[in-house]
């Protein structure tokens, strides 16, 4: 028997033993959680479902007022968030085995993108596409945490955005349910690893659920009214990927769905999360927002407040403090049936299990691992890597860029260049024993590096601020920029201009920036632009003008390695818009899969009684999934398995793409179905698949897509999911506006 045959024969055998054991993992247990909540009284039970911010951090507004340790010990507190380190966690943990259940802490804590060692920010990951490395930034950041005691990520942010004006657009994967689904179970994939218990898992926490991306005005916390179509089609199937992914926790949202707050909301979390969706884990609220629901006029205190949460299926109470106040009593009265109550803490119970804390409380605050892991070089080099991958060329004149080793003078002029902390980015840990501003790498310090390497001079001038005013540092920009060969100037919003609570109703570049960037292209100097920000900003003039634009986000730790990277062309940028860039916030909300109207405008075309502005072009002015590289690809021989395809068919679409230019580079080739005609209307397009390759040089390569029965689907108005027959466009691009390949086909009855 060859090694293959004898392998096939005992995988059948090795994964029923594995699932063998995993059932009987499970079966203990529950019995472990039977034996255990027999044990509980009633304020035991209730305090497990109370989650509390440490001392030192807040990422919220702090009410408690109390002793942590008076609490903890009296086992009124079940999980902390915001305690980072081995030392702390160990110390809260000390505090719980004097309690009388000795039932260990779970520590969570907001790791969004990167723990010490600080990844790009979620949107700009996403702009990468690139899944298997979204999935290894999540891993490290898990395997740091986790080695720090941290059980528990807030993460992912799966929330669909459109609106950029919203802050905490940098904190998801964009504006595509589709492009969003996949990237939220990488990435719970990659925070939850091989599986809860070992040591370098966290528990990932899916948020916030749900529709809180759709605020209205981009105004944080603002309320949200859609239909229940435009719910399950646009803005749930993220959340449910990453359900279906494993995802061990759900975090609700501030704001209300159709004026039911989501923390109080039934129907979000009893019908559908942990209804049709199966969902055994457990659902945080957001913080305070079980509270919030008297302010915002659903509940009249904070008793009624605790009684709509649980009975909607909040689990835990994150900060409001209601749950701790009134459930035991909510409970005596009868207003909330004790099976409630136990389902919730049987919830929290059975993570605590599965994580293995009840057999060793500290077995990941061990600071032997947390000094042997976090920071460690391998996971600076990922940072860089995600980082340059991020990294999306907008415009590009095919000389400048990438930089040549050649060049004598460069340069480098802007008020983002020399800071190191931005570069991290809102929602980034602040780790004990980690300077975030000295082990982040500063665009200068990246630059530099390597303009040194190559005997290039790099010149510097800040020009502006960000913010106010002052033109007097125009001069000497303008003096430095006369001198160089190239002039690379990087601008932006503040870091911390964007996430919670960072509505911006101007979203163009703040102070006089662009005055800066008009001053430097009028030396006639070639002129790249770097775009620093957490959303995507206007900048029209720049868009208009300037010849090279790379948007840089907010890239970590190894932000400065990533740009000279991309810059002088050791990575070749591959990286693509995961939201549209409008061109006005006059244009918002602008999105690729709209619908087409009964009339639509043709950009470009003077039309009266048109769907189009008098004063502004339809399309924005960057649109979903655009970005260059350095190198061209071409797109050829599109081939349909069948154009008539059954109803159980699966249709097989080919093309051949060929790299034209003259460097190895990425393409991501994307692939978009429009149902022409359908029961209820359906978006000019939508992304249904993309695929990576890597060509060489010349190199071609064949690509295919799948496209089953799935693909063709949509909810009707009855809320079916089904495919109709009819005729489907089929078109595959390099962006959602640069349509290369169609063709038609029709699915039979
Ligand atoms: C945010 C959550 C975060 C939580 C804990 C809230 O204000 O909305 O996303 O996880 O705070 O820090």
């Amino acid at each position: 028997m060859t090694l293959r045959p004898l392998f096939r024969t005992l995988l059948p055998i090795l994964l029923s033993f594995t699932a063998g054991m995993a059932r009987a993992e499970t079966a203990d247990i529950e019995r472990r959680l039977d034996a255990l909540m027999a044990q509980m009284t009633l304020e035991e039970k209730v305090g497990q479902l109370n989650i509390l911010s440490g001392e030192t951090l807040a990422t919220g507004p702090v009410t408690f007022k109390g002793d942590h340790a008076t609490e903890i010990r009296a086992g009124r507190i079940g999980a902390m968030l915001n305690v980072v380190g081995v030392n702390s966690t160990r110390q809260y943990q000390a505090l719980a085995r004097q309690s009388r259940l000795k039932i260990p802490l779970l520590f969570g804590q907001d790791v969004i993108h990167g723990y010490a060692t600080t990844f790009p920010i979620p949107l700009a990951e996403a702009a990468s596409w690139d899944l298997p490395a979204i999935e290894r930034s999540a891993r490290v950041a898990a395997t740091e945490a986790a080695s720090a005691g941290i059980h528990w990520t807030f993460a992912p942010m799966v929330d669909i955005a459109r609106d950029p004006r919203w802050g905490r657009v940098m904190e998801g994967a964009g504006e595509d349910p589709y492009l969003g689904s996949r990237i939220a179970a990488a990435r719970v994939r990659g925070f939850q690893g091989r599986g809860l218990g070992e040591l370098d898992a966290v528990m990932a926490c899916v948020k916030h659920f749900a529709a809180y991306g759709a605020a209205v005005g981009g105004r944080d916390y603002n309320s949200v009214d859609m239909s229940e179509r435009q719910l399950f089609e646009t803005y749930l199937p993220p959340f449910k990927a990453a359900a279906e992914a494993g995802a061990a926790t759900f975090m609700n949202s501030f704001n209300d769905l159709n004026g039911v707050p989501a923390t109080g909301n039934r129907h979000l979390q009893r019908d559908i999360l942990k209804g049709q969706w199966g969902f055994t884990g457990f659902v945080v609220s957001d913080w305070g927002s079980m509270g919030e629901m008297v302010t915002h006029g659903y509940v009249k205190d904070d008793k009624a407040a605790a009684e709509a949460s649980i009975l909607a299926g909040s689990d835990m109470d994150m900060e409001s403090q209601v749950y701790g106040k009134h459930l035991a009593e909510l409970v005596k009265e009868g207003r909330v049936p004790m099976a409630t109550l136990d389902d919730a803490v049987r919830r929290v119970l059975r993570k605590k299990f599965e994580l293995g804390l009840f057999d060793d409380a500290d077995r990941f605050a061990d600071a032997a691992r947390e000094r042997s892991t976090v920071g460690r070089p391998e996971f600076r080099q990922a940072a860089r890597e995600m980082a340059a991958k991020s990294i999306v060329l907008l415009k590009s004149d095919g000389r400048t860029l990438p930089l040549s080793p050649r060049l004598k003078t460069i340069a480098f002029i802007g008020p983002m260049v020399k800071p190191a902390r931005g570069n991290r980015g809102g929602w980034s840990v602040s780790v004990p024993g980690h300077d975030a501003d000295r082990e982040t790498v500063s665009q200068w310090q990246g630059l530099a590096e390597r303009a040194k390497a190559n005997g290039t001079r790099l010149l510097y001038a800040k020009g502006a601020d960000m913010m106010g005013s002052d033109r007097s540092g125009f001069a000497e920009a303008v003096r430095v920029a006369r001198q160089a060969d190239v002039v690379v100037v990087s601008v932006g919003e503040s870091w911390d201009w964007s996430a919670e609570a960072k509505s911006r109703s101007d979203i163009g570049l703040p102070g006089v920036q662009e005055d800066l960037v008009k001053a430097l292209h009028a030396t006639g100097k070639p002129l790249v632009v770097l775009l620093s920000a957490g959303r995507p900003m206007v900048f029209d003039w720049i868009a208009e003008h300037v010849p090279n634009v790379a948007y840089t986000w907010w890239l970590g730790s190894e932000a400065g390695h990533a740009i000279a990277d991309v810059l002088y062309g050791d990575h070749n940028p591959s990286a693509r818009l995961p939201i549209s860039f409008p061109r006005s916030v006059g244009q918002i909300p602008v999105y690729y899969n709209h619908f087409n109207t009964g009339r639509p405008a043709t950009d470009g075309k003077q039309e009266e009684f048109k769907s189009g502005y008098i004063d502004s072009p339809n399309a924005p002015r960057f649109a979903f999934g655009h970005g260059l590289s350095y190198t061209s690809f071409a797109y050829a021989g599109l081939r349909l398995s069948t154009t008539r395809l059954g109803a159980r068919d699966t249709l097989t679409v080919s093309l051949d793409v060929r790299n034209t230019g003259e460097r190895a580079g990425d393409e991501v080739v994307q692939l978009y179905l429009r149902d022409r005609v359908a029961s209820v209307v359906r978006p000019v397009k939508e992304l249904k698949d993309f695929q990576r390759v890597h060509l060489a040089p010349g190199e071609v390569r064949t690509v295919s897509f799948q496209v089953d029965r799935d693909k063709l689907s949509f909810f009707n108005d009855k809320l079916q999911w089904v495919a109709e027959p009819g005729e489907f466009d089929l078109m595959v691009g390099a962006a959602s506006d640069d349509i290369r390949l169609s063709a038609r086909f029709e699915l039979l009855e």
